[in-house]
């Protein structure tokens, strides 16, 4: 199988099928099968929400692709009356740098640097785009799901339904008939913010949101959380776990904050503090389904991710390098990530499951190894 993988990742660097989950299970015997927000998908890899899923044009190199699931850029909730609490959110900025970045425990990553934050076009123009992601996740080749930024109060206020009402309500509509996959947005900016200076008022968004949100539709909703990395110890954060467990997933966790710099940044600092959360989690938790999101730069961290429990991973950083930084020497960046993550033949998501299985830590079942089973080794 090692010198198999060593023949695919050569010639897919010219140009990965699109059809790579049938041939990894033909192959490898491997089921690379996933779960993202209640659907199952054909692998376990998507895009996270950010400056890479602007438009159709985005969405379509990734569908061609193969990607699995792509979340929109987040746009800011607005009433009927085109009021948004969360306006300071919704500013225009253009340039990103791409930056490696050390960590504190010294290894090398990459970092985005970048000062805007949410979608910063129309409502209208938004609701134009889920409308596509709608048709394009009922066509069975990609799902593609929005996400939004919605009040949040301080403690002694109340949530303002108004905008929660109008704008899933605006959202489901243009998404179409069946229920509507939707992602909620606590963004790294919002943790460097003075609303959340207080804990217990982050609990408090945690626990509610799902309820204002799903009570002000009859349309069903699934709901992720996308949660943020908040400015407190380990232990809060495991605190906003148990918060948020009303949600049907949590994406874990947004990118971290830097009071210095006042921007928000990844790489290994990120993912390592990603993982420490959530092994440090309470055994037992029951939680929605979980998906990784911080520096999934190899398909080595995105077992470590898939150890600890993550069904799917969204990326961000790892979609966005420079073209030197992949193996693959053809193709969009979509499939040169893909390419890398899955075929690498030390560092890839396939070489890892060998890898486990070798060492006794991964059964076949019914003559497969499954993606969705590697919970069942850190599982909590
Ligand atoms: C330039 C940029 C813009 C982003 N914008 C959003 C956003 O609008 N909404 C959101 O939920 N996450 C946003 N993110 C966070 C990413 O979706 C992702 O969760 C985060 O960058 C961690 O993953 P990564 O290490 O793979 O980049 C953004 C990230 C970057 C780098």
């Amino acid at each position: 199988m090692r010198a198999q993988l060593e023949r695919d990742f050569e010639r897919f660097k010219r140009e990965l099928p699109r059809d790579f989950p049938d041939h990894v299970r033909d192959t490898y015997r491997i089921d690379l099968s996933a779960r993202y927000l209640g659907h199952t998908i054909p692998h376990p890899i998507g895009k996270g929400s950010g400056q890479l899923s602007l438009n159709l044009e985005q969405l379509e190199t990734d569908r061609a692709a193969g990607l699995a699931f792509v979340v929109l850029k987040t746009v800011i909730a607005e009433d009927a009356a085109g009021a948004r609490a969360m306006a300071a959110w919704a500013i225009h900025e253009t340039r990103m740098k791409v930056e490696r970045r050390r960590s504190s425990a010294g290894r090398e990553g990459w970092t985005v640097t970048w000062k805007g934050r949410g979608w910063d076009r129309s409502f209208g123009d938004y609701l134009a785009l889920v409308r596509a992601a709608g048709d394009l996740t009922r066509s069975g080749e990609m799902l593609a799901v929005p996400s939004v930024k919605y009040h949040l109060p301080r403690l002694n206020e109340a949530f303002r339904a108004d905008e929660y009402r109008h704008t899933t309500g605006r959202l489901a509509s243009a998404w179409g008939e069946d229920p509507l996959l939707l992602e909620k947005d606590f963004s790294p900016t919002l943790a460097g913010d003075s609303l959340a200076d207080e804990r217990e008022q982050i609990l408090r968004w945690l626990r509610e949101v799902p309820r204002q949100i799903r009570g002000g539709t009859t349309h069903p909703v699934r709901l992720a959380l996308k949660l943020m990395n908040a400015r407190f110890d380990d232990a809060f954060q495991q605190q906003m776990l148990e918060a948020a467990a009303s949600a049907d997933a949590l994406v874990v966790f947004n990118r971290l904050w830097d009071d210095q710099t006042l921007v928000a940044y990844g790489g290994y600092d990120l993912s390592d503090r990603n993982l420490r959360v959530l092994a440090g989690r309470r055994p037992g938790l029951a939680l929605g389904s979980l998906v990784a999101s911080g520096n999934v730069c190899s398909g080595r961290i995105l077992l470590e991710y898939a150890r600890l429990g993550c069904q799917s991973a969204q990326l961000h950083t790892f979609l966005q390098l420079p073209l030197s930084e992949y193996p693959a020497s053809a193709g969009s960046r979509t499939q040169r990530a893909l390419h890398a993550l899955l075929f690498h033949p030390e560092d890839g998501l396939i070489a890892g499951m060998i890898d486990l299985e070798a060492q006794g830590r991964l059964e076949r079942r019914e003559g497969e190894l499954r993606f969705l089973d590697l919970k069942q080794i850190d599982g909590r």
